[in-house]
């Protein structure tokens, strides 16, 4: 796939769906901006492969055949802007909520909610039936979601999966899911049509989960398997958003969200962990360099506080990132890329205050909430 630039619209969750999870006019503007500002490489927004694994109500969804005509009405409003859109495909896993799904979220492991062999198999059955209709909806590619805490993050992590059978206990086994979801979708994927993976190189959870090294070891799997893309993240929706998502904790946004009798404890939790995240720019970089020598030929890139054009280009030049992916920067800004090519901007005016996340936790759409 040739691309006009470097820059990548990160997935980005958007509460912009329907009830159902069917696209809605507010979700292809969305895209369609992004295109028209220049983005080389758009990546939609989450979409689920099952009902079991919608992350919210209004989260966009590839889960049935009637979803085929708004997803292709999304690819087609790039298309017509120059823009190229791949669609990330993942299940939730056990990073969504009861009354979102109808029934107990499911995952490696843990009491009522572990999979068996057979759920397990047809969770991979509906990733390749996801990209199936994927590729009717016209589809210039797809990312399989192995990040943020989410089922295929779960069955990687060491924190998450406990099972001793075919599907956990060593680092193959733990790898059967990715593998056999990769190995689904190119069967119904045409020859040529890029697959791309995001992977966590740290999961960061309170217990340890992938690092560095396991990272590492995915990684050349993934390369021999023919990867196309993997992009780096880090950091789980559940445990460890502030990790993933760096910058501020609005405490007073996160408070309105909840119940009165729990809000002074979260503040004093909130308090103490405020200042443990340090912002850095591309923060990410570090774990995909890493990552790089197991990577072989397969373009990786890093995303994950992308503020600035001068490091952007620094990390390119130096090879240590192919493609530069931003997520909240271009929450606020969809043109970014095209005033960086013309000149009038030389870095990102997002100050990664977070409160786009907390819309996302909240329910409500997700745009940029910064007051100024
Ligand atoms: C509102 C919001 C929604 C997000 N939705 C997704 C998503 O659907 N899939 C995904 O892989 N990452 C998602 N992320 C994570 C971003 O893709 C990205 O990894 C993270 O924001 C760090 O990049 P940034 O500093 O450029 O924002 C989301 C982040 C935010 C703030």
């Amino acid at each position: 796939m040739a691309l006009k630039n470097r820059f990548v619209a990160s997935a980005c969750e958007d509460n912009l769906a329907d009830d159902r999870g069917w696209a809605t006019n507010a979700v292809i503007r969305k895209h369609r901006k992004l295109a028209e500002g220049d983005v080389g490489l758009i990546i939609s927004s989450h979409l689920s492969v099952q009902p079991s694994g919608r992350t919210r109500i209004k989260q966009l969804g590839i889960h049935n055949d009637q979803m085929i005509p708004g997803l292709h009405q999304l690819a087609k409003a790039v298309h017509e802007a120059e823009g190229k859109i791949v669609f990330q495909l993942g299940h939730a896993g056990l990073g969504t909520k009861q009354h979102v799904i109808g029934r107990l979220p499911m995952g490696p492991s843990g009491g009522q909610g572990e999979m068996d062999g057979g759920e397990i198999r047809e969770t991979i059955k509906a990733f390749g039936r996801a990209a199936e209709r994927a590729v009717i909806a016209g589809a210039d590619g797809i990312q399989i979601h192995a990040a943020h805490g989410y089922l295929i993050n779960e069955f990687l992590s060491p924190f998450f999966n406990q099972r001793r059978d075919d599907w956990g206990g060593s680092e193959e086994n733990s790898f059967r899911m990715l593998g056999s979801v990769i190995r689904e979708m190119r069967h119904v994927m045409p020859d040529g049509m890029p697959l791309l993976v995001k992977l966590n190189a740290h999961d960061h959870t309170p217990q340890a989960g992938i690092t560095p090294p396991l990272a590492a070891q995915y990684t050349e799997r993934l390369a021999a398997m023919g990867i196309d893309g993997l992009e780096v993240s880090c950091g789980t929706s559940v445990h460890s958003p502030w990790n993933m998502c760096r910058g501020d904790i609005p405490v007073k946004e996160i408070l309105q969200n909840l119940p009165e009798e729990r809000k002074a404890r979260v503040e004093a939790t909130l308090e103490k962990i405020k200042n443990k995240f340090e912002f850095a720019e591309g923060y990410n970089l570090e774990h995909a360099v890493l990552m790089r020598p197991a990577a072989g030929h397969m373009p990786l890139f890093a995303v994950g506080g992308w503020r600035h054009l001068r490091d952007m280009e620094e990390a390119v030049a130096k090879g240590a990132t192919d493609l530069i992916a931003l997520c909240r920067p271009l929450i606020r800004e969809p043109a970014l890329v095209r005033k960086f090519r013309e000149g009038k901007t030389c870095k990102a005016s997002c100050t990664s205050c977070n409160r786009c996340l907390m819309a996302l936790a909240g329910q409500m759409p997700v745009r940029c909430h910064l007051r100024s």
